[in-house]
């Protein structure tokens, strides 16, 4: 009698105690009745080639990569064209005997929008904060939308630069002290930087210079609300929170593996946001 386990995928990092996937995926696999698992594999830089290069000889369908994984998956994957612009993977599943990859920041920040603030891609100016790794994804997504011109504003304004000759003439690097003057014709204001998450400086910029339609979305989840959307529910303009994105980023994994699209429901919304606040 042979013993099959059921199919699992995994989330790779390290450290990985702390991420909420596990949370997200297993509520997915109980509500849509699929037997399988979501398991934590905490695996240090010098293990992670050999654990990849073999995920499916150590019982998984498919990955999640965090921290500080997500350069080195791209690299020995095959990864697609989001990955390669945002420059990291964190989603990897088989073609066959093939290891792909994909980024799906760029479609959790769009789908996140899309539910929050339909509509929001008739805009043409977009002003993005920061200048790192979830900026990548919010500029392929915003310039995949259709958005023609792409503010960019960053504290190292040569990090703005960079990204500005990858992603080609729609991007505008400018300087952080700039921010005040762009905001009247920002339709949607974006903030990807560290500013507003739990033990960080606030990110200080005062909303009432934004269109009264603009759409604001702001990547950190910790906290739920963070100043800046306050401040903009403040002034009724639509929002897109931090934990919209992380839950719309994980149903493209979900599905690859497991072969049904999940959905995002209030249910799970809630489950999440009562992990993130107990103390
Ligand atoms: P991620 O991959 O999550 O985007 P990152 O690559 O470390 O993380 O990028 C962090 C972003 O937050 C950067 O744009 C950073 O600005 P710099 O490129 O100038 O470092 C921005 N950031 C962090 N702390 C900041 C601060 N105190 N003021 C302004 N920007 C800040």
């Amino acid at each position: 009698m042979t013993i099959s386990r059921p199919r699992a995928a995994c989330l790779i990092g390290w450290p990985a105690a702390h991420s909420r996937s596990p949370l997200i995926h297993h509520y997915w696999l109980r509500t849509l009745g699929i037997e399988g698992g979501y398991n934590i594999e905490a695996i240090p830089p010098e293990g992670f080639a050999e654990f990849i290069l073999h995920l499916s000889a150590h019982g998984f369908i498919g990955a999640n990569v965090t921290r500080p994984h997500k350069e080195r998956a791209l690299a020995l994957s095959e990864p697609d064209a989001r990955a390669r612009a945002v420059g990291a993977a964190n989603t990897l599943w088989y073609d066959g005997a093939k290891l792909c990859s994909t980024n799906t920041d760029v479609e959790g920040f769009i789908n996140n929008l899309d539910a929050s603030a339909p509509g929001w891609d008739g805009a043409s100016d977009a002003l993005v904060l920061g200048a790192g790794g979830a900026s990548r994804a919010v500029l392929f997504g915003l310039l995949e939308r259709g958005i023609t011109r792409v503010h960019l504003a960053n504290r190292t304004v040569e990090r703005a630069q960079a990204l500005a000759d990858q992603f080609g003439a729609a991007v505008h690097p400018v300087a952080w002290d700039a921010i005040g003057d762009l905001l009247p014709r920002a339709r949607v204001l974006v903030n990807t930087t560290s500013l507003g998450m739990h033990g960080q400086p606030q990110l200080a910029i005062d909303l009432g210079r934004l269109p009264a339609d603009a759409v604001v979305a702001d990547l950190v989840y910790v906290p739920l609300k963070t100043h800046l959307l306050a401040a903009a529910e403040a002034r009724g303009l639509r929002c897109a929170d931090g934990l919209g994105m992380l839950l719309h980023q994980a149903v493209r994994g979900f599905e690859l593996w497991f072969g049904r699209r999940p959905e995002v429901t209030p249910e799970l919304r809630a489950l999440v946001e009562a992990d993130l606040t107990k103390v």
